[in-house]
């Protein structure tokens, strides 16, 4: 690179001001974000109390963040280098119960890691280096269940609703230890819904990058015509960005509708439904059929089974 020779004053203190705009983000870091505040320039990654986000991606002005969630963002220790957990996901991730029961627990006091007591659920921890007890006792390493449900509509995947409606786990009982979904369907999906405490997999499963194919059937209305349906397949802008290309088959149509089965390898929120909504139809009816190679088969609806060891082999 040229060197440029400094000339005048005007110079030197130019060249003071981008040091001191490298240096700044390094000790800002360690002064908090305050709650509430947001960026006043996306270009300098600034708060309105000061702070500096060193965010790549803010101070280069590409995205910026949602205000609400600046502080958590900052909260986080650096990830992927170590495998890091919050304890309430430790807790529930193990079978040992949901994540709310984890985190009555630890405000409880009844979990220490490094046989300190913590009331912390937010607390991170490194599974590989930290030794995590509850009731004085190791977390053991439970038998891994691997259970398929057959959703069927009007149950939501989460462990309990404030407003008292039916849960997935109003279906799946007495296997034992504490399972998680694997990815989530709405309350109006219906369909194959895997269910386990083996959190590896879960995370593989769902992770966008390991491409493991979600077979859909779908019945949109008004009918869609070819052109429609080559948009699903190439991609379609969604609010989170375009949706990566896709296998699209037409099934059959009648004069108000098609069905058709769409195959995806990412799992976004409502992804089907937005893609449809995005060609200006609408959903009637949605069924995953397939997660991987495994399909739901003749499973009755609202029934569940567990997965073969051949059928776990093929996630993993
Ligand atoms: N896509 C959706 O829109 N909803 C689901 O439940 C699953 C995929």
């Amino acid at each position: 690179m040229a060197q440029v020779p400094l000339h005048s004053t005007g110079d030197a203190s130019r060249l003071a001001a981008l040091l001191l705009i490298q240096i700044l983000p390094v000790f800002s870091i360690v002064a908090p974000c305050q709650p509430g505040a947001s960026p006043v320039s996306v270009q300098r990654g600034t708060c309105t109390t000061g702070c500096y986000h060193r965010d790549p991606f803010v101070a280069a002005g590409l995205q910026t963040r949602r205000e609400d969630t600046v502080d958590r963002v900052r909260a986080r220790p650096t990830p992927q280098k170590r495998p890091l957990k919050t304890l309430e996901r430790v807790l529930s991730k193990a079978g040992v119960g949901s994540r709310t029961e984890a985190r009555s627990w630890i405000h409880a006091g009844r979990v220490t890691v490094n046989d300190e007591a913590t009331r912390n659920p937010d607390q991170w921890v490194d599974l590989q280096r930290d030794r995590v007890r509850f009731d004085g006792k190791p977390l053991e390493v439970r038998e891994r269940v691997y259970v398929l449900l057959y959703k069927p509509t009007g149950y939501l995947t989460t462990y309990k609703d404030p407003e008292g409606r039916p849960t997935v786990y109003d279906l799946v009982k007495d296997v034992g230890t504490f399972l998680s979904p694997v990815g989530r369907l709405d309350l109006d999906t219906s369909g194959l819904l895997l269910m386990t405490n083996d959190n590896g997999l879960a995370e593989r499963v769902t992770n966008p990058e390991s491409h493991v194919p979600k077979t859909y059937l779908v019945k949109a209305t008004p009918a869609l015509t070819d052109e429609h349906l080559q948009q699903l397949r190439e991609g379609v802008e969604l609010s989170d960005g375009p949706t990566r290309p896709a296998r699209v088959t037409r099934v059959r149509d009648s004069e108000t509708d098609t069905h058709f089965e769409i195959v995806l390898t990412e799992g976004r929120n409502r992804q089907v439904r937005r893609m449809v909504e995005a060609l200006d139809a609408n959903v009637l009816e949605l069924v995953r059929v397939k997660l991987g190679p495994i399909a739901i088969g003749t499973l009755p609806i609202g029934k569940w089974r567990l997965l073969t060891p051949r059928e776990v082999a093929t996630l993993r």
